[in-house]
C-alpha cells in the first residue's frame, strides 16, 4: 500500500477502536487566528446582498470560470459578501460561534487568506480574514501574481482574477478532538467552503474556479505558515469576468 492508501485505511472509525480518548478542555486550540504583526486592520463593510437570485437557478448554472476582465476593479462590497458567504459568523451557542459553511465537530480549523490583485480601496498585498472581527489584517504588501501563478503550478488565471483565496487549516483545532481522522475532515469542511465560494460567485455573477494544483509549500511560505501546524489546502480565483 502506498501512503494515500494507508492513510484511508488508518484513519478508519472502526467499533473496536472507538474510545478511550477524553478531551483536554484546558488545552483546547484558540477557535481564531490573529497576526499581531500585521501592517493594519482593516474593517470590512457589512455585506450588502442585492438582487435575490434563487438557489435552483444558481445550482443549475454555477460554472468554473476561468476568464476574468483584468481591467476591472471588485468593490469592497462583494468582497465582504463573498467573506461572509465562505467563513462568516452566522449564529452563537455559548462560547461557539457558528458559520456560514459547516465544520467538523464546529472546530473550524480553517483559516481564510488572500491576494488582492484589484480591489476597490484596499492595496494590492496578501490579506488575512478574521470572521471574529469581521475584518482584514494586512499581511504583506505587493504583486503576487506572478509569484502565486507559479505556485500554482503556472495557472494564469491567478494574474488575470481580482482575487486569489487561499484556505489553510491550523490542524491541531480538529486534532484535538480527531486525532488522526482530523486529515479527512478539514478537507471536507474546505471543500464546504468553496462550494459555498462558488455558490456566491454565481448569484453574484462573478467567476471562479477552485485550485487543487499547487506547489504546497511555496504557498505555505507567501501567507507565512510552516506547512506542519498550519497548511494549505485548497485555493480559488474570483473576480469579473463581464
Ligand atoms: C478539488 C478540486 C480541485 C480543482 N483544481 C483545479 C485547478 O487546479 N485548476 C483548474 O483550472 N480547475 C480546478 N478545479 C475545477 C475543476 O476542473 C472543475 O470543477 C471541473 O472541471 C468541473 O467543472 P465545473 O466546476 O464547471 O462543474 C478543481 C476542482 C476541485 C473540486
Amino acid at each position: 500500500m502506498e501512503i494515500g492508501d494507508s492513510f484511508q485505511q488508518e484513519t478508519k472509525y472502526e467499533p473496536e477502536k472507538l474510545g478511550g480518548h477524553s478531551l483536554d478542555w484546558a488545552g483546547r486550540p484558540k477557535q481564531f487566528k490573529s497576526h499581531e504583526n500585521a501592517i493594519e486592520t482593516i474593517s470590512l463593510p457589512e455585506p450588502s446582498f442585492g438582487d435575490e437570485r434563487d438557489i435552483w437557478s444558481i445550482l443549475q448554472n454555477r460554472r468554473s470560470e476561468r476568464r476574468f476582465n483584468a481591467e476591472k476593479e471588485l468593490p469592497l462590497n462583494t468582497l465582504s459578501v463573498l467573506l461572509w458567504a465562505t467563513q462568516g459568523l452566522t449564529a452563537r451557542a455559548g462560547d461557539t460561534f457558528f458559520r456560514a459553511a459547516p465544520s467538523a465537530g464546529a472546530l473550524y480549523p480553517i483559516e481564510t487568506y488572500f491576494y488582492a490583485r484589484s480591489v476597490e480601496s484596499i492595496k494590492k498585498g496578501i490579506y488575512h480574514f478574521r470572521p471574529d472581527f469581521f475584518d482584514l489584517e494586512f499581511l504583506r504588501e505587493g504583486d503576487f501574481s506572478r509569484s502565486l501563478s507559479d505556485a500554482a503550478l503556472g495557472q494564469a488565471m491567478v494574474t488575470r482574477a481580482q482575487i486569489t483565496f487561499i484556505w489553510s487549516a491550523v490542524v491541531e483545532r480538529s486534532k484535538w478532538k480527531y486525532r488522526q481522522r482530523a486529515y479527512r475532515y478539514i478537507y471536507l469542511d474546505a471543500g464546504h467552503i468553496a462550494e459555498n465560494l462558488y455558490l456566491a460567485a454565481e448569484a453574484l455573477n462573478l467567476s471562479t474556479c477552485t485550485i487543487g494544483a499547487f506547489f504546497d509549500d511555496y504557498i505555505n511560505s507567501i501567507i507565512a505558515v510552516d506547512g506542519i501546524e498550519e497548511t494549505v489546502l485548497y485555493m480559488a480565483v474570483a473576480g469579473i469576468y463581464k
